[in-house]
């Protein structure tokens, strides 16, 4: 066990590793972030801020000797440096797990080989899409396998005009063309397992994804029970196989017919997991500190019915493209039962996460609705 008083060392400076290292010094513990471009969201409430890039080994030598124990909150972080850093702190989860959820072939082979339920997809190693098309069928998508997220590098191919263009984009990078997947629902299982082998997995979430961004999270997610118990046991077996320390997200899909389809896994708290800061009695970045730190692992009871909305950049003012003003926080502000959360960027984009907020009630159709309300006035 490393008690508190030790020192967490967190890979990654984004908003993930500022909640994660606001938890840990609720703990008591003291934190490191180390990131490449200073300042970040995490640094600025962090004991200490390091800046050198993944590949400076000697920076992330010292940065690891200082640490009692390490953990990161970005999944795109070589595996070399880390490779070079092992025996010298703790490094949860350990770095075979981060290598294969790096990568999308990798994932989804892994999933393959162990017998998961996932979509249908082919690999198309050298960038040349069309063989792997054919074998999955179309309507279907094109996604990179290395850096995606929240959608980038990923193309919808349903017509021939799409597939002459993927081909076009896509030449050359290693790519998976997964099968579209008429989904009735998208959900999310975090589940944590600690460093002595206990798991809990927290209430699934329900996310709506708006252009390939999440957009709102609403808890408990409003499928069946028996949805539910596979959502939760899948997250269970799949932490337990690959056997991560730390908290491991699942995104699944539920498809019309009731099916559960594993379509991605995060080891690092998730974006769908931000409504337990406010709607659950233990937050996913707490369950990450306790379970890397070998702590008994806290309940994951809903407080309350809760949902969670992101704040992109583009909720900011904006002219001819530069921004003229702050989104009006007001009305969250003033709404019972909701919560603000801002990450402290101070340049925000259009698509960039920029905060969130929750909303909480009894009754999740009224939560949602106040919620949808809020967002339009922001
Ligand atoms: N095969 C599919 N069928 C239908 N919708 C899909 C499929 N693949 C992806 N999507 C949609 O696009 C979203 C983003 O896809 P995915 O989770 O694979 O990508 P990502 O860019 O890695 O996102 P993340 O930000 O979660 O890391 C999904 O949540 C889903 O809404
Ligand atoms: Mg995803």
């Amino acid at each position: 066990m490393i008690p508190p008083g030790k020192t967490l060392g967190i890979l990654g400076g984004g908003q993930l590793g500022r909640m994660l290292a606001q938890a840990a010094q609720s703990l008591g513990y003291r934190v490191h972030v180390f990131e490449p471009a200073g300042p970040c969201p995490a640094g600025a409430v962090a004991d200490k801020e390091v800046n050198a890039a993944y590949d400076d080994i000697a920076a992330l030598t010292t940065f690891a000797r200082a640490c009692d124990v390490l953990t990161y909150e970005f999944e795109n972080i070589p595996s070399a440096p880390l490779a070079a850093i092992a025996g010298l702190a703790p490094l949860y989860p350990r770095a075979e797990v981060l290598h294969i959820c790096q990568n999308r072939q990798r994932e989804k082979a892994w999933l393959r080989a162990n017998n998961f339920p996932h979509v249908r997809y082919a690999e198309a190693l050298d960038g040349d899409i069309a063989p792997a098309i054919a074998v999955v069928g179309r309507p279907c998508v094109v996604k990179t396998a290395d850096f995606g997220y929240d959608g980038k590098g990923q193309m919808k191919i349903a017509s021939d005009a799409d597939l002459e263009q993927a081909a076009a984009i896509f030449r050359g990078r290693r790519c998976v063309v997964e099968r579209w997947v008429d989904f009735s629902r998208e959900i999310s299982a975090i589940v944590a397992r600690s460093s002595t082998g206990e798991t809990k997995v927290f209430p699934i979430a329900e996310n709506i994804h708006t252009r390939h961004i999440l957009d709102f999270s609403i808890v408990p997610a409003r499928v069946s029970p028996p949805v539910t118990h596979e959502a939760e046991t899948l997250a269970v077996a799949l932490a337990e196989k690959i056997g991560v320390v730390g908290l491991l997200a699942v995104e699944m899909f539920v498809t019309t017919g009731g099916e559960v389809l594993v379509n991605e896994l995060a080891p690092r708290p998730h974006n769908s997991g931000h409504w337990s800061l406010d709607g659950c009695e233990t937050s996913q970045f707490e369950q990450h500190v306790r379970a890397v730190c070998g702590l008994p692992l806290g309940e994951v009871t809903v407080r309350e019915p809760t949902v969670m909305v992101n704040i992109l950049g583009d909720a900011w003012r904006w002219q001819e493209g530069r921004v003229i003003g702050d989104p009006s926080w007001g009305a969250i502000l003033a709404a019972p039962r909701a919560k603000l959360h801002l990450y402290g960027k101070t340049e925000p984009r259009p698509g960039r996460k920029m905060g969130h907020f929750t909303v909480r009630d009894a009754d999740i159709a009224t939560a949602l609705t106040r919620a949808q309300e809020l967002k339009q006035k922001l």
